[in-house]
């Protein structure tokens, strides 16, 4: 008898957008032109349009998800633009002084996730992938081919992965043996050389998942450039709201907004030691917002995010030294290894 072929299973989830309540309630009364630099499912957009914005742009990297807005963006006419492409080109793509708002809600969605193919989770057997724009050099370019302690370094530097050393060696035994190819290749090494995690402790392959993602697709860099570009592309009295998910990323939002209010550490750059200098933002959160009870155990992935939200003064916008807000610098070119 004949096997019937076998189904793709619809395992995806759809994207839950995190601290939706606390950002509404502090930007409301919504109005004008605002950006989505992360447009995702759309979650933001459309609430942020919902609550009155005139105009909204959605840029997003990933082909995909503006290609599943289709379905209903023609609710919203004009008033919704669907651009593919970087945050960190926010301001080109909007034009210097002309947004009210811009959001950005850093990282990967539930449907990336959850797309086996798309090679971001551990959990899930699927090409050792992690492209969010899906060109470039993947996760398996760089276990595959880059130099033991350049390896060692994005994992410890981007993963916070005591163990990378010893990571970074086991790595390179094995593609000795056979190159990395999948997911559950990468997954099943690290369970295997890794202390088995107690509970509460993330899963062994969680760091180096994060670092190799954090790398593959520039993600610091993307923070920092995007930042940057919201301080030019904002009008005076635009906010700027940021949702993070990891500590790294957190520590350049905090520290950019503390450094851009004028209340960065004394004597750093761009702390208005001469009065003459009007810092660019003020900031409307004092401290990250996170997740009630309730939200983090109805959205998991709502237990490690961060919300901060600046309003951007009069003042001329400056040029970015990313180091200033700790981004940490790694040069992967090093080595001619690409
Ligand atoms: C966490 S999801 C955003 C979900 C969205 N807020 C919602 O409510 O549906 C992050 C999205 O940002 C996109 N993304 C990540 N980094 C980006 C970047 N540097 N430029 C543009 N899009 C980016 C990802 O492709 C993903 O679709």
């Amino acid at each position: 008898m004949p096997v019937p072929p076998i189904e793709p299973e619809n395992t995806e989830t759809p994207h839950v957008p995190v601290l939706l309540d606390p950002i509404m309630d502090r930007i409301s009364p919504v109005s004008g032109v605002w950006l989505d630099g992360t447009f995702g499912a759309g979650g933001y957009a459309r609430a942020i349009m919902d609550a009155g914005a005139e105009r909204l742009i959605g840029v997003d990297r990933d082909p995909e998800a503006l290609e599943r807005a289709a379905v209903w963006a023609g609710e919203y006419g004009d008033r919704l633009q669907l651009v593919s492409g970087c945050f960190g080109d926010l301001d080109k793509i909007a034009g210097a002084g002309t947004l009210d708002g811009v959001v950005l809600d850093i990282g990967v969605s539930s449907m990336q996730i959850d797309q086996a193919e798309r090679g971001f989770s551990f959990m899930k057997d699927g090409p050792l992938d992690m492209r969010m724009g899906q060109s470039g050099l993947s996760a398996a370019g760089i276990v595959n081919k880059a130099p033991e302690k350049l390896l060692a370094d994005i994992l410890f530097q981007f993963g916070e992965e005591r163990a990378s050393r010893k990571i970074a060696k086991a790595i390179v035994m094995d593609r000795k043996i056979k190159p990395f190819e999948t997911t559950r290749q990468l997954a099943g090494m690290l369970e295997r050389i890794m202390p088995r995690p107690k509970p509460g402790q993330p899963h062994a392959a969680t760091r180096s998942f994060q670092a190799l993602r954090i790398v593959v697709n520039d993600e610091l860099g993307e923070l920092a450039r995007g930042l940057a570009a919201a301080e030019v592309a904002l009008k005076e009295g635009g906010l700027l709201v940021v949702v993070t998910f990891h500590s790294l990323e957190d520590r350049m939002v905090k520290r950019f907004m503390q450094e851009r209010s004028g209340a960065g550490p004394k004597g750093s750059r761009f702390t208005p030691i001469d009065e003459a200098i009007e810092p660019a933002f003020t900031k409307i959160t004092r401290k990250a917002v996170v997740g009630e009870e309730a939200e983090i155990l109805a959205n998991p992935r709502a237990r490690s995010a961060k919300l901060r939200i600046s309003r951007r003064t009069a003042s001329a916008a400056d040029t970015l030294n990313p180091k200033d807000i700790g981004m940490p610098y790694l040069d992967i070119t090093k080595g001619a290894w690409m």
